[in-house]
């Protein structure tokens, strides 16, 4: 069903059909350069960029939006094409070094060049750089050095990096969402992992850490506001089926001119789950938990320390109450008034086939708010023309932009026919389009469009394309030959610059 142009002021594109096309299809107008590919060096010092990159976040250099640091989280690896299959179930140290090294994030320098018009990476940056799952680590907050880490204050390595956010001062916040895997083939100690990282791009003195107030779950993003008081306010989702939408209020306040010192704000304060029946924020406190596990021994046990609560968010916050949701993936803030968008992708155990996304109003319009309330803003299917809307974002007109995350096994099968290959979507949160979505782009065979972030121009657009011919077998034989650029006929997970938005 092909919709008119979206009438609200912003961007006007001929919306495209959904596709089955190999290829990043956009609509006329639009084009993509290939920035960054799996394997492509990225520095001076010879660093290669990590497997099925996710999350981007741009980072003016001088305020330039042609110039800058392109943060980008790499999620996880394919045997296939990067540390082979296992023998006798276990990984050889060789293997879980390269499992490791793929997955983090990569710091790259992009340029936009004007003569040509289009976007390249530098590759002999100086600024350029790579965090691994062989990084070390700090930890911050309640968990450092308890038992419920195994008394670590620092560990090894950042994976599963799968969306993120930036802070008010302009440093990375980078999620740790399915760690289990990767920590039992790498034989890590789980507890080191599902915690919600920060980087700053621009200070490699600056010790990368975990932060652990703001809860140990499958973390997808977390963004990032601010309380009417000052006080620093992130919200986050925990992508499994069943679970809950949390929110992390610092103790102290955001001081300017203090600038990544502000870091410290993530490592005392209150974590709140949602519950949605009553509107409330539950306070995942030592008490509170203590206090509705009263007469359970063996759930007291697990609860002795703030530490143990923040390491076993899930439990605490089904315990005090709070509700379990249809797998809340990305959060992000609305620009026009500050609500709060939720992206549920979907839960089969539910029924909700095609997912939907969640708006919360905070009480007075306060990110530091006790009390909520919430509408269902757009719901997946066929009406729609979207299913399993994943990541978020927001343009300054308030366009909400989300692409889709149906799982490659899925894909142009059964109920999930008509939307052929994963999307990304525009949908207007105001004006007389309000909630209608219209497709912008259709992503190559089995890939899944993630991580989109704009210039502060607007005039350019990362994404991060993800598994590319991920049902592939045989490497002889793969299923998506994108993106066909330096890597021959093997699909490359690769990060894009999209140009040609007007207004
Ligand atoms: Fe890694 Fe929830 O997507
Ligand atoms: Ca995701
Ligand atoms: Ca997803
Ligand atoms: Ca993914």
């Amino acid at each position: 069903l092909l919709r008119t142009r979206p009438r609200k002021h912003g961007y006007h594109f001929q919306p495209i059909e959904p596709s089955t096309k190999d290829d990043l299809v956009l609509p006329r107008g639009y084009k993509y350069d290939v920035i960054a590919s799996y394997g492509d060096v990225i520095n001076k010092k010879g660093d290669t960029f990590g497997f099925n990159n996710d999350f981007t976040l741009y980072f003016p250099i001088y305020d330039s939006a042609n110039h800058g640091l392109l943060w980008v989280n790499h999620e996880y690896t394919n045997p296939l094409y990067v540390e082979g299959e296992k023998v006798n179930d276990t990984y050889t140290s060789s293997q879980i070094e390269k499992l490791l090294y793929n997955q983090g994030g990569s710091i790259i320098e992009v340029i936009y060049d004007k003569r040509k018009g289009s976007w390249n990476m530098i590759q002999d940056s100086v600024m350029a750089r790579r965090i691994t799952g062989l990084t070390p680590f700090a930890l911050t907050g309640p968990a450092k050095g308890s038992r419920s880490v195994n008394g670590a204050s620092m560990v090894q390595g950042t994976f599963a990096n799968c969306s993120g956010g930036r802070t008010l001062w302009n440093t990375v916040l980078s999620c740790e969402e399915n760690y289990e895997t990767t920590s039992a083939d790498a034989k890590l100690d789980a507890a080191h992992y599902g915690w919600v990282i920060e980087v700053d791009p621009f200070d490699p003195e600056f010790q990368v850490r975990k932060h652990t107030a703001l809860g140990r779950f499958n973390h997808e993003n977390a963004s990032m506001g601010i309380a009417k008081d000052g006080r620093v306010v992130v919200y986050m989702g925990d992508d499994k089926k069943d679970a809950c939408v949390y929110k992390f209020v610092s103790a102290g306040k955001y001081k300017e001119s203090l600038g990544n010192k502000n870091s410290k704000l993530l490592e005392e304060g209150t974590l709140y789950a949602a519950d949605l029946k009553n509107g409330k924020w539950l306070p995942l406190t030592l008490d509170a938990v203590q206090n509705a596990a009263k007469g359970k021994s063996n759930v007291l046990k697990k609860f002795q320390t703030q530490g143990d609560v923040v390491a076993n968010c899930h439990e605490a916050a089904i315990l005090l109450g709070a509700t379990p949701t249809d797998r809340p993936e990305d959060v992000e803030i609305s620009p026009l008034d500050q609500t709060v968008f939720i992206a549920h992708t979907n839960n089969d155990k539910h029924g909700n086939i095609h997912g939907h996304i969640t708006r919360f109003f905070e009480k007075d319009s306060d990110h530091g708010a006790a009390e909520f309330d919430f509408e269902i803003f757009a719901a997946g299917g066929r009406q729609s023309g979207f299913s399993a809307p994943d990541n978020l974002t927001f343009d300054s007109n308030a366009n909400l932009w989300t692409v889709t995350d149906i799982s490659s096994d899925k894909l142009n099968t059964a109920v999930w026919t008509s939307f052929k290959n994963n999307g990304m979507f525009m949908i207007p949160t105001a004006g007389r389009d309000k909630g209608v979505a219209f497709q912008f782009a259709s992503a190559p065979v089995q890939a899944e469009l993630t991580g989109p972030c704009f210039t502060p121009d607007e005039r350019t657009l990362f994404l991060s394309v993800q598994h590319p011919g991920e049902e592939t077998k045989d490497k002889l034989h793969p299923t998506s030959t994108w993106p066909q650029v330096r890597g021959g006929n093997r699909p490359r997970p690769s990060v894009v610059a999209i140009t040609g938005f007007n207004f």
